[in-house]
């Protein structure tokens, strides 16, 4: 009886968010591979501080299925960067322009993802780039399988305010960064209340805009997992919300 019972038992809030997480993403990802680029997402991404020419270069799919909030990666020395690790890539766009922007072929980009059917895009997205070996891993950004101090970079696009423990998240983000090393983010922060049927709907988290910390509390989430240097910059108004820069360093 007691077994019925468990199984009787609905799954944890935790599982059934991450659950209709996966499937709007695994939508998404099937979606970029059908639609045709009319132009739209292209434009989007144009606006967003992505560069026309290097748009030109990329699969299709990447453009149609990006869900990112904001180009990140700009004016940047990441000569150095040998081992990049981006939580939450999607479709892979930012993984591509990490990989032909970092320290050339003797660097890899580790990119994960929660939904399986991101990471096969990321890697098609991927394939036949310049540079770096990238790394495609289904994967929980709040339980991160990598070692201590491994990466130079971690980088995240519109996928941290995604995380239903943003201080777990951030920790792994600094626990799997080497001494030094930085966190390079576009991020969502709220711009006032959300409107009451976004604030009130417990599946909000799966439209991005749940899980928004105000501007304050994601320093104090940043301060509180070991990051300095915090710098929240570059604010654009995105949906109900912002969208911002987010820079920060793991101390030497
Ligand atoms: C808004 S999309 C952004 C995707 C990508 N960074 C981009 O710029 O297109 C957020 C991504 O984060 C992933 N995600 C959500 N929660 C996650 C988690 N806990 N761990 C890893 N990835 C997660 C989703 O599957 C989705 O692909």
């Amino acid at each position: 009886m007691a077994a019925l019972d468990r199984k009787s038992a609905p799954p944890p809030w935790e599982e059934q968010v991450k659950a209709a997480i996966k499937r709007r993403y695994a939508k998404l990802a099937g979606e970029g591979a059908a639609a045709p680029d009319d132009g739209g997402a292209r434009a989007r991404l144009l606006s967003a501080g992505y560069s026309v020419d290097w748009l030109d270069t990329v699969p299709p799919g990447a453009v149609n299925a990006y869900s990112g909030c904001g180009f990140a990666l700009h004016d940047l020395d990441l000569s150095n960067v040998r081992i990049a690790v981006d939580l939450g890539c999607g479709a892979g766009l930012d993984v591509r322009w990490l990989a032909e922007n970092i320290g050339g072929r003797r660097s890899v980009v580790l990119a994960l993802d929660l939904t399986p059917a991101m990471v096969r895009r990321a890697r098609e997205t991927c394939a036949g780039a310049d540079g770096a070996a990238v790394l495609a891993i289904a994967a929980d950004m709040e339980h991160v399988a990598l070692p201590d101090g491994l990466a130079d970079l971690v980088t995240a696009n519109a996928a941290l305010n995604l995380a239903l423990d943003k201080a777990r998240a951030l920790g792994e983000a600094f626990r799997v960064l080497r001494p030094g090393g930085r966190l390079i983010a576009r991020d969502l922060v709220l711009d006032g209340e959300l409107p009451p049927e976004v604030a009130q709907d417990p599946m909000s988290w799966n439209t991005s805009l749940g899980g928004v910390l105000e501007e304050t509390d994601l320093a104090a989430a940043l301060t509180g997992a070991g990051f300095t240097d915090v710098d929240i910059s570059d604010h654009r108004p995105f949906s109900y919300v912002q969208s911002v820069r987010v820079q920060a360093r793991k101390p030497d």
